[in-house]
């Protein structure tokens, strides 16, 4: 297999997830969301569509202020997350997004515009000229702002493979520096879609110098399938949404990209920096903010994904669990210990569960750890039974994101 490449994780449950039908987030919610992905260390956070109302600059910049200087708990990565802002290809949308993101150490403006022909005629009711011109333009535009330029030319799975070759390759020049290729409809076959990103890797002009990126939609099932695809095929950067949350049917998963590339080391040629271990917890904080339940049969994240009902499929996991496990539960954060935590328990033993849910022991300042502490036995005294990783993940979230 070739040399592996960084896959760069770029996480939109805050822009493309909160369009999920039924979903608004509060500025407060946005922020500790935001905290959780650097913690997880997903490489870019697009925290959401500035222009689209006050409440969405004001959350966007708070966690570009907040967010994108935070080291905590990103120890193994050794940088900050970039924060990345959506603009429609309009310079005030433009101005908008970079004014939000402007103060993150690292941060990026987002620009997109249709280029099937179906957008065009029906819904800008632009010529393919006019697009290619308002593109280049917006990159331009963008460019005098900022370094970082990622460009999507939006329902590229039903746009003329040549057309976006054209539009690409004059972006390009214009100084965008990531090309993300969205199937927004869902539609792509899998082979259809790594044939996709390969015809513009091998056909834009200056597709070297940029990162390929693959954004993918999940009405017909095979956004994580597209996405994998995308990876074979040249793609270093993937769009996704923890639990898939996301407009209509939704988005790639994050988990579920994540965790074929760990369970399949050989197959795919990148290296990723996320840590598995905060899985189950940032699923349960997305789930408990936005209220969208996770199916229970949902891979890796699903409370049933790692049960065992049938008295066959038991028998063998009791004799050697990797008979019906893939996946180690723990590599996930799903734990099963033989330690209770009460209100007898100690400092030591919360430490170190909290460890074994993915917190590196350098994420809590010892201020942070006494709240902790104390929180958790105002909860062990009002319960009747023991304090389960639910309690505790959400005692431990709480305090990191209100400090
Ligand atoms: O699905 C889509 O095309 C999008 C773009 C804005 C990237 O979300
Ligand atoms: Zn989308």
């Amino acid at each position: 297999m070739q040399q592996k490449g960084k896959l760069i994780v770029f996480d939109t449950s805050l822009r493309d997830g909160e369009q999920s039908p039924g979903v608004t987030l509060n500025v407060e919610e946005k922020v500790a969301i935001a905290k959780q992905l650097s913690r997880l260390g997903v490489d870019v956070i697009e925290a959401g569509f500035p222009i689209a109302s006050p409440g969405d600059f004001l959350a966007v910049e708070k966690i570009a202020q907040e967010v994108g200087s935070l080291m905590e708990g990103r120890e193994a990565i050794g940088k900050p997350v970039v924060v990345c802002g959506l603009a429609r290809a309009v310079q005030k949308d433009i101005q908008t997004a970079y004014d939000a993101i402007k103060s993150a150490k690292c941060h990026r403006i987002h620009t997109f515009l249709a280029t099937s022909d179906i957008h065009l005629e029906h819904k800008l009711k632009i010529s393919r000229e006019k697009c290619l011109e308002r593109a280049v333009e917006a990159v331009s535009f963008a460019k005098s702002l900022c370094e970082d330029i990622e460009f999507s030319p939006e329902d590229a799975g039903r746009s003329d493979p040549d057309f976006l070759v054209k539009i690409l390759s004059a972006v390009i020049k214009a100084g965008a520096t990531t090309l993300n290729i969205p199937d927004t409809v869902g539609y792509k076959t899998p082979t259809e879609f790594g044939g996709l990103i390969k015809y513009l890797v091998d056909n834009t002009v200056g597709a070297k110098d940029v990162v390929w990126s693959v954004h993918c939609h999940n009405d017909l099932g095979l956004a994580t399938a597209n996405t994998l695809a995308g990876i074979s095929n040249g793609s270093r950067q993937v769009e996704v949404t923890i639990n898939g949350i996301g407009e209509r049917a939704g988005n790639t998963a994050l988990e579920e990209v994540v965790m074929n590339i760990f369970t399949h080391p050989n197959t795919y040629p990148v290296y990723h920096t996320i840590n598995t271990r905060l899985f189950a917890s940032t699923s349960r904080l997305i789930s408990d903010m936005t209220g969208m339940l996770v199916q229970p049969n949902k891979a890796i994240v699903g409370k049933n994904a790692f049960l065992h009902e049938s008295g066959i499929h038991q028998d063998g996991v009791l004799k050697n669990k990797e008979t019906y496990e893939i996946i180690k539960p723990e590599d996930v954060g799903v734990f099963t210990s033989n330690i209770l935590l009460g209100k007898h328990s100690g400092r030591h033993a919360i430490q170190s569960r909290l460890e074994e849910l993915g917190y590196s022991p350098f994420s809590f300042t010892e201020a942070q750890k006494d709240a902790v502490f104390a929180r958790f036995k105002t909860v062990a005294d009002s319960k009747k039974t023991s304090v389960t990783d639910d309690d505790l993940n959400a005692i431990a979230s709480s305090i990191l994101s209100s400090s």
